[in-house]
């Protein structure tokens, strides 16, 4: 009894001072790179999942809207082209649980039509699962949720185990936060963890003109300024670092060739910033840039060429009606 009780805050300190810890290396070794680096997924503390909200609700961020336009309109078409079967059980699987705005329009679908499954969302945050979970009970009482709360992978070796047909879905053009190096892998990783016949559910912005992505990522509000930025608090926060935010801006840039949105924090001067935790300081130039995040936006040979060595095939893809955006069907062999 006394161990439970003792065990357990223990191994949190553990975890966090391990997550803290990384934190203190990805900074350590972002800021002493050239040109300097810092990884998007430190956007997403308290602050930064709230101010992500925020952006999916803004005029200019068309993602989020163009993605539940599909979900909302062209739902039977996604649930013929996933080729759903009414007669045998399967298992969909939401990875990044989110709010489930998107996904509630396909699994009202499903329910309406008695298909046989249960839906499987995996999160890291315990927080974001049981929120979704308690919506989902309420406006959708008959599906059956069953939150997994951890790591995408982890989770997925424990379900590999069962026989059950598959659907992953991974939605939001969340895969575009990746290169196209880390995205080859971490879908090739999925399809190790699937078997023949399986699907893959791969919601991903497409390449379009200027006009309509920088704005996405450089609304009006400010909003994403203070989304970038927040990086540079949390790095105040939790390592002491100095860091004078008016000091730094935030930068978007798009490259229509290549389908490549990035955001920077730029340097407005010559200036040193002390990190306490790291015991180091660092210096920046008047203009000098951080990388702090990659957006990609795809095309069918661009999504064909990150699968080429992994073990699904495309079978075919399912646009807004602005064609904005797009959800591909693939297939794992
Ligand atoms: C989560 N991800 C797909 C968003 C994107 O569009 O790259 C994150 C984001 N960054 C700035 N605005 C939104």
């Amino acid at each position: 009894m006394i161990e439970t009780v003792k065990n357990k805050p223990i191994f949190k300190v553990l975890e966090n001072s391990e997550m803290l810890n990384t934190f203190k290396k990805d900074v350590e070794n972002g800021l002493n790179a050239s040109p300097k680096t810092l990884p998007s997924k430190y956007f997403y503390n308290k602050v930064g999942d709230a101010l992500f909200v925020e952006i999916m609700n803004l005029p200019e961020y068309y993602l989020t809207r163009s993605e539940l336009d599909i979900f909302q309109n062209k739902t039977e078409g996604l649930i013929k082209e996933l080729a759903l079967n009414k007669d045998s059980y399967f298992e969909l699987i939401e990875l990044g649980a989110g709010d489930g705005l998107k996904t509630k329009k396909l699994l009202s679908a499903l329910d309406a039509q008695n298909f046989d499954f249960d839906y499987l969302p995996i999160d890291i945050s315990k927080n974001a699962l049981h929120l979704l979970e308690e919506d989902l009970n309420k406006v959708l009482p008959n599906v059956s949720v069953k939150t997994q709360q951890g790591d995408y992978f982890e989770v997925l070796l424990n379900l590999k185990a069962s026989a059950n047909p598959k659907i992953i879905l991974f939605l939001g053009s969340n895969i575009g936060n990746m290169n196209d190096a880390m995205a080859a892998q971490f879908i090739y990783n999925l399809g190790a963890n699937l078997k023949a016949g399986d699907k893959l559910l791969l919601g991903v912005d497409l390449i379009k003109s200027k006009d309509i992505v920088l704005p996405a990522y450089n609304d009006s509000k400010g909003i994403t300024a203070k989304f970038n930025l927040n990086l540079l608090e949390r790095i105040n926060e939790e390592l002491g670092g100095d860091f004078n935010l008016d000091n730094f801006k935030h930068q978007p840039e798009y490259n229509e060739t290549d389908g490549v949105a990035e955001s920077f924090i730029v340097s407005k001067k010559n200036q040193t910033v002390e990190i306490k935790a790291l015991e180091a300081t660092f210096q920046f130039k008047a203009g000098e840039k951080i990388n702090t995040e990659i957006s990609r936006k795809y095309n069918d040979v661009l999504i064909e060429e990150i699968i080429s060595n992994t073990d699904f095939t495309l079978e075919t893809k399912i646009m807004d009606s602005k064609n904005y955006f797009a959800d591909y069907i693939l297939s794992r062999h």
